[in-house]
Order: C-alpha cells, then structure tokens, then sequence
C-alpha cells in the first residue's frame, strides 16, 4: 500500500533538483570553505552565492544572513544573544511556542537570567495584543518578545507587523520563529520591524541540518558556538557547505513556486475540512483554520472514544503519517502543549495534518474514508 504522508510540518521530502544542486558539494567540490587554494575558495563561493540569494529573496543585506544548523540553533542563539549581549531582563513569549524557545526562555529564567512571562491568547489562539502592549508598557525592564510566525501545530498565523511596531514604541527586542513560514511565505525583510527571524530547510523540501539565523544590521551579538572565525566570527565550526546550497536552492524553488502552490495546498486543506465536516460528527478544528492561518497545517479533534484513543497508531498501521503535535513532543505522554493551552476539553484526541505540494484530493479522500472506519 502506498504511504500518505501528510505530516509537512515535521519535515518534508527533499526536492530532487535541490539534491541535483547538493550532489556537486557532496562529491568532487569537497573543499574546505576556509582554506585559501582553488578548491576552498570554490567552497566560499558557493556559499556566498547562497548567502546572496537567500538575502535577496527575504528582501535582507547579505551580511544579516547567518547559516546555522538547524531553527532550534538559531532561536537559540537569538534568545540568548538578546539577554546576554543586548541587555534584555525581561522575556514575553507565549504557552503555544516551539520547545526550541520555550525550553530555552525557561533555561535563562531558571539560571535567573531573566524574568519571564507569557502573554495572554484569544479563544481562537491569536496572541492577544492588547495584553502585550499592556506587558511591554508595565515594565521597566528590557524586554525581548518572542513569537512564532506561524505555529507549527494549529497554523495560526502572527501580526508580525503589529507585534513589530509595538516593540519598536517600547524599545523591545523581537525575535520570531519564522520555521515554519520562510519557504512558504513571501518576506520583506527591509519593512519588517523584526530584529532575529530563523528558518530550516527541511520544512521546505531542503535538506536537514541546516538553519538560517537572520540578524538586523543595527543589532550587535557576540557568537554563540565559539571556534573559527565562520560566518563572519557569528557561528563557528566548517560549514555545512551541501545543506547551504541545499538551502539557497530549496529557498528559489519554493519562492518561485510560491503562488501556484500556496493556492494548491489552501485548496486541498479546505477540501479535508469540508469532508471531514461532511462524514464525521463531533470534530473540531483548533485555532483560525480559516482566517489568520498558515496554509499548509490542519489541526482537528475527534472525539474521545476507546477506538479513537489509537488513533494516530491505527492511521500508521494504515500507512498514513499525522502527528499528534510537533515532531519533537510526539513520544511525550502529556500530549500537546500547544492543544493543551487552547483546548481545555480532555475528550477530545487532537491530530495535525499538514500538507505539501506534492499531496492529492484522492490522498484526503483516502485518509478522510480511513478515519471514518477508525473512530
Ligand atoms: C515552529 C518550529 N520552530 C522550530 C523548529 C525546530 O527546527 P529544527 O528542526 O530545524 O531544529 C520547528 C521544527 O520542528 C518548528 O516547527
């Protein structure tokens, strides 16, 4: 039986010409980045070009563009820069982040780096902004926000540029998970009132292992792996040098695509809705699926029955692939944090289904046909 894979937003399959564009790197231009002969100095120069092109389609300075290894690195680096280098004691984020932040902010509160606090969500899940504004303008403190642009488990989608102008008027620094909408979503960089963003191949059919950290040219960090003096001194260790072409190349293609596929995959997301609205009762879906909302997540529950309690197992011995929340939690008992902080009602099982390019109505008819066998 073929698989059906609609689990997009843990990772996605990688592009044959973004491949075709790594083989080269991966084969005989196997040269070291920072050596200074022919076949290092062939190594910087794809690198470079990366670099360049990446910046050019987020509309950035090549110079504000960093290569990483992987989103997490990258919050990582930008969460701990704005407390240890840019003088921020306070920290505003919200219960529905990536661990890649909340493991983070709450690794920095504990050590007593900075005191933290998380902002009030609307019923639907939306940040609620006028409880941000009223945090930034109670405190004395410097105070980093950080956000998500999209949540990986729900889809719903940040003001960025509300949040954006806010921390401008408070003098706060704002940094936002940006993994899952770089490569899914046009951005501009120039306007956008944002200090860190970050990105990862492997949500847009690029390689793993290789993240994008975008830092504003007027912020000033110290790095946060020491060694080399790779990536301008900011990120030290030899460059992944396949992953970063992996990663220009896989950033073209998907902006290039950017129309046509976004219409496509809304398309078949509001398909599932209506089909499964049409053969299940008692589903719900979670957060804004139809208004502020990354196109590519559906986040629904079911009703909690003995057979549906197996869900997601019995939708894998059926070859079909769906999370119960992000990749990373998924071994987790608790469940979701995200459905947890959103959705109070404990009858309920909570499946993320998440879409790609490559995905087909017959394949949700399928998996819409399965569920209905299943619960
Ligand atoms: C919203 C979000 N942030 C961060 C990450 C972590 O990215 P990476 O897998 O590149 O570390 C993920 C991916 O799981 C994600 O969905």
């Amino acid at each position: 039986m073929q698989r059906i894979y609609f689990d997009n937003a843990a990772t996605t399959s990688l592009d044959p010409q973004v491949l075709e564009a790594m083989m080269p790197y991966l084969t005989e231009k196997f040269g070291n980045p920072s050596s200074i002969y022919s076949y290092g100095r062939e190594s910087r120069l794809a690198i470079e070009t990366a670099r360049k092109s990446v910046a050019k389609i987020l509309n950035a300075h090549p110079a504000e563009i960093f290569f990483t290894s992987c989103g997490t690195e990258s919050s990582n680096t930008a969460i701990s820069a704005a407390v240890h280098d840019l003088g921020c004691t306070h920290i505003i984020t919200s219960p529905l982040e990536h661990h890649a932040t909340l493991h983070t902010v709450e690794h920095l509160h504990k050590r007593g780096d900075a005191s933290l606090s998380y902002v009030n969500l609307l019923p639907n899940g939306h940040i609620d902004l006028e409880d941000l504004e009223h945090q930034l303008a109670n405190t004395a403190d410097k105070t980093l926000v950080t956000l998500m642009h999209a949540n990986n488990e729900i889809g719903n989608l940040l003001d960025m540029h509300g949040v954006g102008e806010l921390c401008k008027l408070y003098g706060a620094i704002f940094h936002s998970d940006t993994v899952q909408t770089v490569g899914h979503f046009p951005f501009d960089l120039r306007n956008t009132p944002v200090h860190f963003i970050t990105g990862s191949a492997h949500k847009f059919h690029g390689p793993k292992g290789v993240g994008l950290l975008y830092i504003n040219e007027n912020v000033r960090i110290s790095p946060y792996i020491h060694g080399g003096s790779q990536e301008r001194n900011m990120r030290a260790g030899t460059e992944n040098l396949y992953g970063v072409v992996g990663f220009a190349k896989a950033l073209e293609l998907a902006t290039a695509g950017f129309e046509a596929d976004s219409a496509y995959i809304k398309g078949l997301k509001i398909y599932m809705m209506e089909q499964l609205k049409k053969n299940l009762k008692g589903i719900a879906f979670n957060g804004d699926p139809l208004g502020r909302s990354l196109y590519t997540v559906l986040s629904v529950s079911f009703p909690k029955t003995e057979k549906s309690e197996m869900l997601l197992f019995n939708l894998d011995i059926h070859h079909i692939c769906a999370s119960g929340g992000s990749a990373c939690t998924s071994g987790a008992e608790q469940g979701s944090h995200v459905i947890r902080a959103i959705n109070h009602n404990p009858n309920q099982v909570t499946v993320r289904f998440s879409f790609c390019k490559h995905n087909t109505r017959e394949e949700v008819d399928a998996v819409v046909g399965r569920l209905k066998e299943l619960i």
